[in-house]
């Protein structure tokens, strides 16, 4: 069991916020009822899992859920990457120190790695299930045939099989719909979704034509690279329609767009993100939103053709970063 809203801190943790506002986060989210807590080795080069670890600390370990990711370069050697036994066999260990815990609940490969034999991948990490030093196994952004694969091997060699897949998902990006989505509900899969407010563009806070707000992601040096794919003018000025919709339902924007992933029965958690304590406060009032189909289709018309639906949007780097 997941809390439904998760509490991610790619890009602010060790980064964009000071600690004392990364702790302040995490209170506000433990206050207001998550347990499920998403990072990743890389996040910050490292620091995010340490903060996490510090503002976790003290807290009721079974209370809580924490999820963090291999794959992504950690250090500048050929090994410090990637999903080999070498370098998730030295990864976990190194998560875990960071994180202060002794395991992890769901681990997750944060791409899928072509230059490693599946099979080598999978048979590591159901090794490190036996060692009880992760409970569950997951992926990110991995394809349906990938996922597949996956499945199949692990069926036939008696390995652990993967519980999640962490997708982008939002409304303007819904690239999962059309293959992972159908697959995953056949095999039992859950989609913990990341960038639910996509980035932030989904609250309305950046107008098209105007600069972006002061502190805000568009405008810190890490975050605006990432951002930048829905800072177009189209994108955003249809987002500034959707305004009355969430008001008409007595919703933040921020609010709807969390519910509006919630409502696709594969979608397990949604994780946002946070730069202070007062954002968390306002989306994670998201779960237990009902939308009803009418609302569904209005924002599906406000939209019009700035989503993003294309099944080959979800892609893996051919070579190790
Ligand atoms: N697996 C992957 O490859 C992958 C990739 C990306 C993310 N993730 C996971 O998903 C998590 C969430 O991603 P994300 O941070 O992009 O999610 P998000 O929830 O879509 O965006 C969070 C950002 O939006 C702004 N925001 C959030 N709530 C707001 C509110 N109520 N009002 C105004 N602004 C608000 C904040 O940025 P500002 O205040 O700075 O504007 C906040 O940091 C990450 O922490 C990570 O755990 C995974």
């Amino acid at each position: 069991m997941v809390s439904e809203i998760s509490y991610g801190n790619w890009l602010t943790h060790g980064s964009q916020v000071e600690e004392d506002a990364a702790k302040q986060c995490v209170q506000a989210a433990l206050d207001e009822g998550i347990t499920t807590f998403d990072t990743a080795d890389v996040y910050a080069g490292t620091k995010a899992e340490e903060v996490l670890g510090r503002a976790l600390h003290g807290v009721r370990r079974e209370s809580l859920e924490i999820f963090t990711k291999v794959f992504w370069p950690t250090g500048s050697g050929q090994n410090d990457r990637g999903l080999s036994r070498k370098h998730i066999t030295e990864a976990i260990n190194g998560s875990l120190r960071r994180l202060q815990t002794d395991y992890v609940d769901l681990y997750q490969a944060h791409r899928f790695d072509y230059e490693t034999p599946l099979e080598e991948t999978l048979k590591t990490f159901d090794d490190l299930v036996r060692q009880g030093k992760v409970l569950y196994i997951g992926v990110s952004e991995w394809t349906a045939d990938q996922i597949a694969q996956a499945l199949k091997i692990a069926d036939e060699m008696g390995f652990d099989r993967i519980v999640s897949n962490q997708p982008q998902y939002n409304m303007l990006w819904r690239v999962i719909e059309t293959e992972i989505v159908p697959l995953s509900e056949k095999e039992g899969v859950g989609q913990i979704v990341w960038s639910p407010i996509a980035q932030g563009v989904l609250t309305g806070k950046y107008v098209p034509g105007q600069q972006p707000p002061e502190g805000s992601r568009a405008t810190d040096k890490s975050g605006s690279a990432m951002i930048s794919r829905f800072m177009r003018d189209d994108v955003l000025t249809r987002v500034q329609e959707l305004k009355p919709v969430a008001s008409d339902l007595g919703l933040s924007m921020a609010q709807l767009a969390t519910a509006w992933v919630l409502q696709n029965p594969n979608v397990s958690s949604a994780i946002v993100g946070a730069s202070r304590p007062d954002q968390v406060r306002d989306n994670v009032k998201a779960a237990g939103v009902k939308l009803e189909a009418g609302v569904l289709q209005r924002i599906d018309e406000v939209l019009g053709d700035v989503v993003e639906r294309d099944a080959s949007k979800t892609v893996s780097p051919r070579t190790r970063p």
